[in-house]
């Protein structure tokens, strides 16, 4: 089966800046794909590109298995889209702005009271937009992405700015979501995020690529040697994942004085300093 979207050997350049480089990745369907870069990385930019905002200089993207210029109308109807200059309107309740964007969409809104439930806004589904939260904001700015239903939905940080209660709950809606079959290209900052929700990442660098795998396999593939035992005595022991680890393993064991013990293996933001020589 073709992957939902794909990028091969994609470039932009704004004047004469580079700012994607070569892109290639694919998304198949169903998957919580995650789009990690520090600012800058060109992240907002390849939403923009795979949502039509842009046109690429060169390369090839395709969109449901049709190379992109080919895209109908119907096939935008199968996207949702959260960006990050997401518009409400600030007069208007959230009950009132989704029912604008379901309008806007085509559809009922019979779904808006299910939706509003379990984004938790339903109590305050008749608050005007100008009183409400950051987190609040930014749960109903998703629910309006959400109005039609869309198969493949593009969240451009979605997280971005909100406190961890508020972050929470975007990411069990994000999970229910992805459960109940909808893919998700997701763009973040937060490594720790990516690792949570998303089953393969790439990682973007000043417009290229430089890793695209699942998040566990890059940890392994930049694994330290190591494993780090706590003793009861309140040391701390790193030993080698060899023989001689294994016989210094062995006798913490024995003692009976071993708290806990891990292999070392790196964060994302590790694995970005191993990859760019930079900090994330
Ligand atoms: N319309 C534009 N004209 C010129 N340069 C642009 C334009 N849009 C983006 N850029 C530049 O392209 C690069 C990538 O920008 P982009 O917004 O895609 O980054 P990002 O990864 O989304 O960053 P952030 O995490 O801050 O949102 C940046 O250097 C930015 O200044
Ligand atoms: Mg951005």
């Amino acid at each position: 089966m073709s992957p939902l979207l794909s990028m091969e050997d994609v470039s932009l350049s704004f004047k004469e800046k580079r700012v994607l480089d070569h892109l290639a990745f694919q998304v198949e369907r169903g998957e919580c794909f995650g789009f990690l870069g520090p600012s800058g990385a060109g992240k907002t930019t390849t939403i923009k590109l795979l949502t039509r905002q842009l046109v690429k200089d060169s390369g090839r993207i395709t969109l449901f298995g049709r190379p992109i210029e080919h895209a109908s109308n119907a096939d935008y109807e199968r996207i949702g889209v959260l960006s990050d200059t997401s518009a409400l309107y600030e007069r208007m309740s959230i009950e009132d702005n989704l029912r604008f964007y379901a309008k806007i969409r085509g559809v009922t809104g019979n779904n808006l009271p299910t939706l509003l439930e379990r984004m938790n806004l339903a109590d305050d589904r008749k608050t005007l937009v100008k009183n409400c939260s950051k987190g609040m904001r930014q749960r109903a700015a998703l629910l309006a992405a959400l109005v039609h239903g869309p198969e493949l939905l593009f969240l451009d940080e979605p997280t971005s700015g909100l406190d961890p209660a508020a972050r929470a709950e975007v990411h069990k809606m994000l999970r229910e979501l992805n459960d109940a079959g909808t893919t998700v290209f997701l763009t973040t900052h937060d490594m720790a995020e990516a690792e949570d929700l998303c089953r393969r990442v790439g990682i973007l660098d000043e417009g290229r690529l430089v890793a695209c795998d699942a998040p566990e396999a890059l940890r392994l593939r930049f694994a330290k040697n190591e494993v780090l035992m706590r003793l009861a005595d309140g040391r701390v022991v790193r030993t080698s994942k060899d023989a001689a680890g294994a016989s210094a393993v062995a006798e913490a064991l024995a003692s009976g004085g071993c708290l806990s013990i891990h292999s070392v293996e790196p964060n994302l933001e590790e694995v970005f300093l191993e990859l760019t020589g930079r900090e994330f």
